[in-house]
Parts: structure tokens; sequence; C-alpha cells
């Protein structure tokens, strides 16, 4: 009796020895071997990343699944690991490589495929458009055709036109293929359809990513029908087929002398007799659907806020447009060197930029050895996460954060002063977003554009619902539907 007893105890000991957190590990959610703490589907992501922050501080770990997220509220702590080459690399999961064995393109890669894709494409970007004028003259034209369509339902509520969802995948075209879509174009919404089921097939592969055992134990069926494998699969195919008909088109008009776009300089790179070249057909698909993946909603849905703000701000939106007039004869958009003369408006797309936090979490990053973080062990294989959106509303950087005030970005002698701790809706680091500049340029004309036209105000009666969606700290918005009212100014 009494050996069953101690045999017993000694067995629930090392049974809590193997499950419990190691002590040198940040606090947190550890949860059971295997399946780490499951979230309570009744309760929003955000909150839970709230509730953590204040039981735990500016550092924690939640084991979701068969991964350590560590999740970092600071911003120092953030830039340190985010520098680090010791979280350099993303972690190996479907969800960034689209179900592909060896990752590809630049958002899911690592080492010198990734390093090579990324210095392609901050070249590409730094060519053929941040500061070039051929980018911002495709901007300007974008602009100007969201502008007309904005006019065909000005004076009456009414969601933000499908033209914004055109103009945005136009820029990245023009950028990569020299391709260019009417609003009215079939062969958009052809091409749309086919990124959006990319982009909805691959939702449920983050279950796949947490609990990877589930291949082992499940059959095939089951394993699709929950994770959607297969049609992640089918649908990349899809997209890959309308790209690979663009690249062949592209190889039978290539003029080495004059490339004309993303396509024609990658062709020309994979044609060079490098020992360390990467350059592959397969890999230019990947890389192009990453373009349009980052590229395109993310400005949709920040210029969507932008108006959205400004209609519940309409103080903030007469100083801008006084601005505007001041600076730029109407129907006028402003080239790069006439940003310095428009700082309030500058300030305005900073503090959209900080308070609607468009990736409520940063880019996820693993650790690729044992390291330390904020005095404590991160064990390789960690995945680690800036909490953005909470970054963003740290008392210790931004006074009032819940308020919409541009004018905080404005120094003593009137200058728009973008140099803040604590501000990084592009992430930090070395794998910061490749497409900052394009993004900012881009927000800025459309701003511009829309703003020097029309005067924004919520449907009446109404105010527009500035909440994010917390369930969904990643984008996505179905807010973003919302109506507005577009008045023509005189
Ligand atoms: C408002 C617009 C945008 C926001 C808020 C944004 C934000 C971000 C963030 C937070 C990351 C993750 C960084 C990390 O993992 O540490 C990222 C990565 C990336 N972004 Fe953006 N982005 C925007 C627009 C764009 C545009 C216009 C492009 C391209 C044309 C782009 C291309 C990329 C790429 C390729 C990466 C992956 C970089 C890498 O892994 O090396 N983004 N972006």
């Amino acid at each position: 009796m009494w050996v069953e007893l101690v045999l017993s105890a000694a067995l629930l000991f090392l049974l809590w020895q193997v499950l419990k957190k190691p002590s040198d590990l940040p606090p947190g959610r550890w949860g059971l071997p295997l399946v780490g703490y499951v979230p309570l589907p009744f309760k929003s992501i955000r909150d839970h990343i709230r509730d953590l922050y204040k039981k735990h501080g500016s550092i924690y770990i939640w084991r979701m699944g068969v991964h350590n997220i560590v999740f970092l509220h600071d911003q120092k702590m953030a830039r340190e690991a985010y520098t680090s080459t010791d979280f350099i690399d993303r972690p190996p999961w479907q969800i960034f490589c689209i179900n592909e064995k060896s990752p590809k393109g630049v958002l899911g890669s690592n080492g010198l495929l990734w390093q090579n894709n990324r210095r392609f494409a901050l070249r590409q970007l730094r060519d053929l458009g941040m500061g070039k004028s051929k980018l911002v003259a495709a901007v300007h034209t974008q602009a100007a055709m969201m502008v007309e369509e904005f006019e065909k339902q000005a004076g009456r509520p009414a969601c933000i036109p499908h033209a914004m969802s055109v103009a945005v995948v136009n820029i990245i075209w023009q950028m990569v293929g020299n391709i260019q879509f009417e609003v009215s174009d079939p062969k958009y919404i052809e091409f749309r359809e086919a990124v959006d089921s990319v982009m909805d097939s691959a939702k449920n592969l983050f279950i796949y990513d947490l609990f990877p055992w589930l291949e082992k134990i499940l059959p095939t069926s089951i394993l699709n029908w929950i994770c959607h494998l297969d049609l992640v699969e089918d649908a990349k195919e899809k997209f890959f087929h309308y790209f690979k008909e663009v690249i062949a088109e592209h190889k039978e008009t290539l003029d080495r002398d004059n490339p004309r776009d993303l396509i024609d300089t990658y062709l020309m790179e994979m044609e060079k007799d490098s020992p360390d070249s990467t350059y592959s057909e397969r890999d230019l698909c990947f890389l192009i659907l990453d373009l349009f993946n980052t590229g395109s909603l993310t400005i949709r849905d920040t210029t969507v806020w932008m108006i959205f703000y400004l209609a519940n701000h309409p103080k903030v939106q007469e100083k801008l447009q006084r601005e505007l007039d001041e600076v730029l004869p109407r129907g006028t958009l402003p080239s790069l060197k006439d940003k310095p003369r428009l700082p309030y408006t500058e300030a305005v797309v900073h503090e959209l930029l900080r308070i609607t936090s468009l990736f409520g979490l940063g880019g996820q990053h693993v650790a690729t050895r044992d390291t330390k973080l904020g005095g404590y062990t991160i064990p390789k294989g960690s995945v680690i996460t800036s909490v953005i959106s909470e970054i963003h509303r740290d008392t210790r950087h931004w006074d009032n954060p819940d308020d919409f005030l541009p004018e905080r970005w404005i120094t003593e002698e009137g200058k728009f002063s973008a140099k803040r701790e604590g501000f990084m809706p592009f992430g930090v680091g070395k794998r910061q977003c490749v497409g900052e500049g394009l993004a900012l340029m881009e927000v800025f004309m459309f701003t511009v554009a829309l703003f020097q036209a029309f005067t924004f105000t919520p449907p009446p009666g109404k105010l527009m619902d500035l909440r994010p969606d917390s369930n969904n700290p990643k984008g996505n918005n179905p807010r973003l539907m919302q109506e507005v009212v577009a008045t023509v100014r005189q």
C-alpha cells in the first residue's frame, strides 16, 4: 500500500516536472503538450492579449498547439528582437509558404533565397517607384480614376466604390507586369477571384500549423476537410497558371536593353550564370503572389479607414482641406517634392496608421537558436510577434492614445516629424515591410486626391463605426463595408 502511494506520488511529480513551463521562460499560458492553451471562442484574441499583458507585462508566452508564441508589447524589446539575426527567419508555417515544400518568394522564405528576393524586390521598388516618376504617374492615374467613380455616387450614402480595389491592384500590376485593368474589366474580376480564392482557402492553414500531428492521425480526406490543404493547392495552381501566361508573354517580347517591369528584370536575373542564383519561374510566381497579397488590400483598407476617420472628425478634415487648397491648385496632385509643404497631410496619414494599426500583430519570426530576450530564455523554435496595436497605444509614447490627433506629429515650428518611438505600422528590423515607401506614397496621394475633390460625412444621423474587428487582428474588417457620403466640394 505504502509502496503504491509513494510510486504514484513520484509519477505525479515526474509528470508535473515534464508538463510544467520551464522557469526561465517568460511568464504566460502553458497548457498541455501538443495542444497548448486553446482560447475559448467567446472571447476575442485582442481581449486575450490585453488580459495577458495586464497579468504578465511586456513579454509573455502563450503555447498554442505545439508552438511557443512570445508576445512583445514593448517597442524597445520588439526592436531588439526584430533587428537580431537570431530572429530573422519566418517560422516554417504553411500559412506563409502556402503549402509549398520549400518556401519561395519573399514573405515566407528564409536564407539565401529570401535575401536574394528581398534585395531584388527592394531594388525594383526603388527603381520603378519610390522617388521615381513612373510609379508616381501610375498612382496619379489611379487616383483620378477613383475620384471619377466617387463622383458617380456623390451626395448619397454608398459603400466605397469597387474602383478602389481595382486602383490598388493596377498599381502593383503596373510595377510587376506593365498591365492595367479598366474598372469594369471582366479580366479584373477573374484576377480578383483567383487572389481571393488563394486567400480564403489559406485561412484554415493555421490549424495545420498549430497541430501538425493531425497529419499523423487523420485520414487525408478529413485533414483536407479541416485544413483545406487541397483547396489551397488548387487555388494556388490556378493563380500561377494566370501568372505563367503573363510570364510567357514577357519572355516572347523581352528586350534586354529596355526591361519594362519586374518580370522582365527577374527573367534577366534568371539568365545570369551565378552560383548563388536562386531565381526560378516558380519562385517568380510566389514573388508576384506575395506582392499582391501584401501590397494591394493593405492600401485599400488604409484609404477606406482614412475616409471613415475623417468623416467622423470634421475639424481634422477641414484643416487638411485648407492646407491642400493653400498649397495645390484644385485638381492638381502633388509631386514628391510638394510633400514638405503639406505637413498636416503627412501628419494625418501617420496618425491614421498609428490609430488603426492595420496589422495588430507584427510579422511572426522564429528563434533560430536558444537565445535571451527581456532576461528570459527563448528556446530555439519559439515564435515571436510584436503587438503593434498595443505599442501604438502605449502611454509611454502617446498622450491620449485613443484620440485621433494628427497635431502630435507637428513640431513647434509647424513641420512634420516622422521620428516617433513606438511607431511601427510596417514592423521594424531585418524583415521590415518592403513596400513601406510605396504604401506611404500611395496613401498620401489618394488622401490628397479624394479630399481635394470631396467632403466625406457619415450617412445622416449616424457616425462611422471605427472599432477594429477584435476577432481579426490581421485585418479584413467587415466594417470596411459601411456606407459614407461623398459631397463634391465647390
Ligand atoms: C499600409 C500598408 C502596409 C502595411 C501596414 C504593411 C505592414 C507590414 C508588416 C507589419 C510586415 C511584417 C514585417 C515583419 O515580418 O517583421 C510587412 C511585410 C511585408 N510587406 Fe508590407 N505593409 C503595407 C504595404 C505593403 C506594400 C504596398 C507592399 C508591396 C508592394 C508590401 C510588401 C511587404 C512584403 C514583401 C513583406 C515581407 C517582407 C519580408 O518578409 O522580408 N507591404 N508589411
